[in-house]
């Protein structure tokens, strides 16, 4: 799986989003250690809260299907599918990422023109995790 690979199954993620609210769809594409790829969109609600980002629904297919090591991730978004920028993931997916992610996991940030890559350590400096912060951390490949 080359990062341009990544890059293009995000964009077609982009193309399963439910946004009828911001009208941003957002897609993403995440490439686990044994090579799978599972790909997430953004999911809206009418009561706004409960929305979830691609970032979040592509982890979490991975790890129902019991996933927990993780390479990169490759994400896309603008407003009605149209890219004009890089769509960075919003703090709740960082966060998600540290509690499965080291500190190479990569993100590519795919913008009108190519694509920028990153690590998780560059984007989530002085981050809360478990291995560092809590007594018991959780047990490997639980
Ligand atoms: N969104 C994502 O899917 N990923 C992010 O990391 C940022 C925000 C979605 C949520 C919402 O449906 C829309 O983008 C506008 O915030």
């Amino acid at each position: 799986m080359t990062p341009e690979q990544l890059v293009s199954m995000a964009k077609e993620a982009m193309t399963h989003a439910y946004a009828p609210y911001s009208g941003y769809q957002v897609g993403a594409a995440l490439l686990c250690a044994d090579g799978s790829v599972y790909c997430g969109c953004n999911i809206e609600n009418a009561s706004f809260t409960p929305t979830v980002c691609a970032e979040r629904t592509a982890f979490f297919k991975a790890l129902y299907d019991g996933h927990r090591d993780f390479t990169a991730i490759a994400v896309c978004g603008g407003k009605d599918g149209v890219i004009t920028s890089q769509f960075p993931p919003c703090g709740v997916c960082r966060q998600v990422m540290r509690e499965f992610c080291e500190d190479d996991f990569i993100l590519y940030l795919i913008g009108p023109e190519g694509f920028e890559t990153v690590t998780l350590s560059q984007i989530l400096p002085y981050s809360f995790s478990a291995k560092t912060h809590m007594s018991q951390p959780r047990e490997e490949g639980r």
